[in-house]
């Protein structure tokens, strides 16, 4: 066992590793962060954060099914449901912890799990973890989901389409009619990841799926907390039916102690003021136009914009020359994503200035 571990580090040519922090570290430009809106440094959040552990204390105390449940939950899920237009939210620890727990519960052998070939790896390990049947579509290829679902969709009674809709790694965008239409036109359940979509885009910044009427009975959308709005946790937005089969079955949230006030009472915060930070997001979203332009086109209309490289050392040549000019982008390599890539990340605390001295090193 333990040379299986020592020949598997040694083979790997990952070096998956914390980020080494530059020795400027807290001095230096960050365009690797998730914290989209800013919200993680916003003096309200963080009060409404420490406002509810004064009340509830420092820790949930147990899962929520024992003594972790609280109104600080239900009156937050009830928010997240009306907002998100679903009939019923469930908050979950992590995204990995919703995208691989729900996964695994709802599919089993006999589901036929159709699933665009970028999407997060939790959700890989939801399906893997169940055993279900994974196709894979090529990424935003719905013309090749059409044909596996003519192809295979009579051999299955439960089908499910999964998608990111903000891709995470490329920034781009799925186009949820066509994932809503397909889904309707087979009887399948569709399953869309909201990660990176929540707080940035969508009506009042909750999503893209909010823009789109779904099947509320057979969609489940998930988001994180744990980007733009800055926090931890995630939420499942779905129907009364499948939430009340999560509490029962789904072994991530039934098995594992609930979030802790602090990040209840600070992502309820933050999630209130979305609606009113619609300017921050215009002017992300222009800072990153900026940039795609300086860079010919880079990436799609996020404020994700990923740089693509042929060979992996180069990639982290380019990386170190930033670094070394006070910046930091995260180097993304296989197999976390297919091709090496500097992931750059616009966020609210950007400015033109520091657009313009990013696009500069690059250049170099
Ligand atoms: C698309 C997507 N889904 C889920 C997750 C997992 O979320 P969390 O970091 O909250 O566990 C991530 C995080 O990287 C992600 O990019």
């Amino acid at each position: 066992m333990l040379n299986k571990i020592k020949k598997s580090i040694e083979q790997s040519n990952e070096n998956l590793t914390y980020r080494e922090l530059p020795k400027y570290v807290g001095n230096y430009l960050d365009f690797s962060s998730n914290d989209y809106l800013g919200l993680s440094k916003n003096p309200e959040v963080i009060e409404a954060g420490i406002e509810a552990s004064r009340m509830y204390g420092s820790g949930a105390t147990g899962s929520r099914l024992l003594s972790g449940n609280s109104d600080l939950f239900e009156n937050f899920e009830k928010q997240i449901a009306i907002d998100k237009k679903t009939d019923s939210a469930l908050i979950f620890n992590s995204g990995f912890q919703a995208n691989s727990g729900v996964l695994e519960c709802l599919t089993d052998k006999n589901t036929l799990v159709i699933f665009d070939m970028l999407n997060h790896a939790s959700m890989y390990h939801g399906i893997f973890a169940s055993g279900a049947k994974l196709k894979r579509f090529q990424h935003l290829d719905y013309t090749h989901l059409n044909d596996i679902l003519k192809d295979m969709s009579k051999d299955y009674m439960n089908i499910i389409i999964v998608s990111e809709t903000v891709f995470g790694m490329d920034g781009d965008i799925a186009d949820i009619q066509a994932l809503v239409d397909l889904a309707e036109q087979y009887g399948a359940m569709l399953y869309l990841d909201e990660a990176h979509a929540t707080g940035l885009y969508g009506k009042n910044g909750y999503g893209l799926s909010t823009n789109f009427d779904f099947n509320k009975e057979k969609t489940i959308i998930m988001g994180t907390f744990s980007k733009a709005i800055g926090v931890s946790g995630a939420y499942v937005a779905c129907s009364t039916l499948i939430k009340d089969f999560l509490i029962q079955k789904c072994k991530s949230f039934i098995y594992s102690t609930a979030l802790s006030p602090f990040c209840i009472g600070a992502t309820q915060k933050a999630w209130s003021m979305l609606p009113f930070l619609g300017n921050l997001r215009r002017s992300i979203m222009q800072k990153a136009d900026r940039l795609r332009r300086a860079l010919n086109g880079a990436g799609n209309k996020t404020n994700i914009v990923p740089i693509l490289f042929k060979i992996t050392e180069e990639m982290m040549g380019k990386k170190q020359l930033l670094q070394d000019n006070g910046i930091i982008v995260s180097g993304i390599r296989p197999p976390t994503s297919p091709t090496p890539r500097l992931r750059i990340a616009i966020n609210a605390t950007h400015s033109y200035t520091d657009i313009e001295k990013l696009i500069e090193i690059l250049r170099q």
